[in-house]
């Protein structure tokens, strides 16, 4: 008997998958048809990907040319299932062309024709209109986000806001988009959504104004320094139907994501203490130094090492006390003690002074580190007393990890979905109702 194996994402199923299989199929006797997983294509930068695993490999199989169906779920698994079918053929389509010469040490390898002018990627463009998006603010990491949307589908970032004439300007000549700097109206206009990356003190107004126009909104963290002002955006898009969204960049990568279901998952038992730290370097003058701008340690760092815990601990902390080192008015370090009924936790944040940036999370059964960057989750380890039944995962972290967030701010607007599971909106809340108990020094200590 003649064995013959193929892979794809089979997503939106279309003629040209049906022809290819149907030729593989007509290639022997048996086919075995390999579809990716969904975090195999999430690791691999596919973001776009529609259907889920269940409803891709449904699909694959009413096609009727498939004897087997397996999952893929790891680079190099080819290979492995190659020699474990003792598989005959390897067969794909003519795009992969030469792509899997190295499979011939193992089988044949078989291109075959691709059908032409169709495929996943342009249904998906032909079912999904293109959302507008306007970047409010023209610095450092509205710079980086840019060319972060150019790795997902469904979206285009047609202008940038920002009243400095002068920086929106040389904005839009690097990222050929057009410059508004005397009307905010007017820029509103001609998008669909705007994503907010301007100096933390001016988030609210810009969310505010753009949910009243009928924008979605994605905002940059700090989202805002105040409970009731986060809660009062999010009370208004709700109930006009827009999505607002923190960009808490690592609530939404692949890594972080799995630390959070292992936990609750109970790997490493009940969660007993977290501690989260993040420091940067840097000198002034710029923005973190300046206290009319709301900069500091807490203001900067707070957003994503609270995240980790309220993801991991819950809303309902008891008590949260803040020490910090003060310099020209702004705390250049700043430790936060939060306590829960049955667990603590910490973060340890600078930006003029260095500590180990690093996520480690401790149960009754083990514990998980994380090494710094954590934020930039790429990599974490499971660790128990017995040393023998560690282990390490690791994800890819692509470029400057904006994707994931711009990824599933999209989806939930293509989707009409209001909230995501990977940061809720009392999540949110919370986070800024800490900072805004900091800002107030509440429980507050100088060192
Ligand atoms: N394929 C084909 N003809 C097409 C599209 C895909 O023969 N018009 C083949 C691919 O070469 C591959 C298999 O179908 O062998 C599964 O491909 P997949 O990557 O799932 O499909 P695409 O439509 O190419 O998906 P995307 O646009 O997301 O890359």
């Amino acid at each position: 008997m003649k064995k013959v194996i193929t892979y794809g994402t089979y997503d939106l199923l279309h003629q040209g998958h049906i022809n290819l299989l149907r030729r593989a199929k007509e290639l022997g006797d048996y086919l075995i048809v390999g579809v990716t997983s969904d975090s195999f294509d999430r690791g691999r930068g596919k973001l776009n990907v529609r259907n889920n695993v269940l409803e891709r490999v449904e699909a694959v199989r009413q096609t009727g040319y498939a004897d087997e169906i397996i999952i893929e779920d790891y680079l190099g698994q080819k290979i492995d299932d190659i020699q474990k079918y003792n598989i005959d053929i390897f067969a794909i389509g003519s795009d992969w062309e030469g792509k899997f010469d190295y499979l011939n040490e193992f089988c044949e390898v078989v291109y075959l024709p691709r059908t032409q002018g169709i495929s996943s990627t342009m249904l998906r463009a032909e079912n999904q209109k293109v959302i507008r998006i306007g970047v409010v603010g023209s610095g450092r990491i509205a710079r980086r986000f840019v060319p972060e949307t150019s790795v997902v589908d469904g979206l285009v970032v047609t202008s940038v806001y920002n009243p400095n004439k002068e920086s929106a300007d040389s904005f839009a000549v690097d990222f050929s988009v057009k410059a508004f700097w005397n009307s905010y109206d007017m820029f509103l206009s001609n998008i669909d959504a705007v994503y907010v990356a301007s100096p933390h003190l001016t988030h609210y107004s810009y969310m505010k104004a753009a949910l009243m126009a009928g924008k979605h909104v994605l905002c940059e963290i700090p989202f805002t320094l105040s409970k009731h002002e986060a809660d009062e955006l999010y009370e208004y898009a709700e109930s006009h139907n827009l999505v607002l969204l923190e960009a808490s960049k690592t609530a939404y990568c692949p890594a972080f994501g799995h630390i959070i279901t292992l936990v609750k998952s109970g790997i490493i038992g009940d969660v007993v203490d977290v501690k989260a730290s993040l420091s940067k370097i840097v000198k002034p003058p710029i923005r973190e130094y300046d206290a009319e701008q709301a900069g500091g340690a807490m203001n900067e760092h707070a957003p994503l090492t609270l995240m980790s815990i309220i993801k991991l601990l819950g809303c309902n902390y008891a008590k949260v006390e803040f020490f910090s080192k003060v310099e020209s008015g702004i705390d250049i370090y700043t430790k936060a003690n939060i306590s829960y009924q049955h667990a603590t936790a910490s973060i340890t944040l600078g930006i003029g002074v260095k500590t180990e940036g690093n996520l480690i999370i401790s149960g009754t059964k083990g514990y998980i580190y994380v090494p710094a960057p954590w934020w930039l989750t790429d990599f974490f380890e499971v660790r128990y007393e017995d040393q023998t039944n560690n282990k390490k995962y690791f994800y890819s972290y692509d470029g400057d990890g904006l994707r994931y967030e711009i990824q599933e701010f999209i989806s939930m607007i293509v989707n009409k979905r209001k909230s995501s599971y990977k940061l809720r909106r009392n999540e949110s809340v919370t986070i800024a109702g800490i900072i805004e108990k900091y800002n107030l020094k509440e429980n507050y200590t100088e060192i």
